[in-house]
């Protein structure tokens, strides 16, 4: 038996430190912002190599999905208007967060604008269907009349690191599967509170007013909460949709918090139920919500488990270190959200 014990022991630190990697994995990629769950996902773990690897060699581009034959994307080498009348950065409509656009991401966005009529009518139903992003209408000319649009066009160019062609196979990925998942529709649904109100829930602000979403990961009934995998993805997609309606409005706040709290995690809950529900999850939140996070605090997090990532939180730059946030204990997030703004569940 102790020798049992002994390996469980074992096996649940070698679990910590895979669940460890994972997230600086993730942290070094600070443009994914959404990783419920998918800490203690086995597929996480052979990201793991990859995304290393990734660290030391420039980004591949993503792979394309429009059809062939269109894939003269960038407009800098083969936009046929883009030589001769080169599109101005001077937009009519202006919020506080479109006049802090940087020249690159004027640039890249003007580019994106451009090639904006064939990806809508690349999409199934052409333009004759309403398109939007979190809940701004997607449109030609709307950069005219709406900042906020364009606000939510540059999040999927900082996601893709300038590029154009990413950014646009993003775009287009996320208008399409908004439309058949009618994501909007997801936030006014009824859910079981009794059952999800355990997992996940918008409560309070941070500090400097950002909506908060708490995350919890311990003393769940996994086989109910994630059985039924569908259920649950809608009633997270729509949670961050009701977090985006009520804390982001584009104009003065793109982005919001997350606290994630692991108080009463065992790790031995690991169950083919619990991996496919985060594969799931984590796929949806990293390809169709980019750059909606602030910032990501982690608390009650195992001693050792915060201490290695301490440790490699030295290899990471400041961008994501500022980003990720490991408390040990809750009360380190005093410094952030006022104890006032806690939900109950976390104990003070
Ligand atoms: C952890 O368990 C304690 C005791 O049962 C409970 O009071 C607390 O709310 C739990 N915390 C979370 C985040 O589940």
């Amino acid at each position: 038996m102790k020798i049992g014990n002994d390996f469980k022991a074992f096996e649940g630190r070698w679990r910590f430190l895979f669940v460890l990697v994972v997230l600086v994995a993730k942290c070094s990629r600070s443009l994914t912002p959404e990783s419920d769950h998918n800490e203690l996902t086995a597929q996480a773990y052979q990201k793991i190599a990859k995304q290393l690897l990734d660290k030391f060699q420039p980004p591949a581009a993503r792979p394309r999905t429009h059809p062939a034959g269109s894939d003269n994307l960038n407009p800098k080498l083969s936009h046929p208007t883009s030589d001769t009348t080169p599109p101005s950065p001077k937009m009519p409509a202006e919020n506080t967060l479109t006049t802090s656009f940087t020249p690159v991401e004027l640039e890249s966005l003007s580019q994106l604008l451009l090639e904006l009529p064939r990806l809508l009518d690349s999409l199934p139903g052409g333009q004759e269907v309403d398109h939007e992003c979190w809940g701004i209408p997607i449109k030609i000319g709307a950069e005219e009349t709406d900042a906020r649009f364009r606000v939510v066009l540059v999040k999927f160019l900082r996601a893709n690191k300038f590029s154009v062609p990413a950014a646009y196979d993003q775009l287009r990925e996320t208008l399409i599967w908004r439309h058949e998942f009618r994501a909007l529709e997801a936030a006014d649904e009824e859910y079981d509170q009794d059952l999800y109100g355990q997992v996940g829930l918008i409560h309070g602000r941070t500090k400097k007013g950002g909506l908060v979403t708490w995350n919890f990961y311990g003393g769940l009934d996994n086989e109910r909460v994630f059985g039924n995998v569908e259920r649950f993805l809608r009633w997270r997609v729509g949670l961050m949709e009701r977090g985006i309606r009520e804390g982001v409005d584009f104009v003065t706040r793109d982005s919001m918090a997350q606290v994630h709290d692991y108080a009463n995690v065992s790790f031995f809950s690991i169950s083919p139920t619990t991996k496919l529900a985060s594969k799931t999850t984590i796929q949806t939140f990293q390809t169709y919500y980019p750059e909606l996070l602030s910032q990501k605090f982690f608390v009650n997090v195992p001693g050792m488990l915060a201490w290695v990532f301490k440790v490699m939180s030295g290899f990471v730059n400041k961008e994501t270190e500022r980003k990720f946030v490991m408390l040990g204990s809750v009360k380190g997030l005093r410094k952030f959200i006022d104890e006032g703004e806690w939900p109950s569940k976390v104990q003070k």
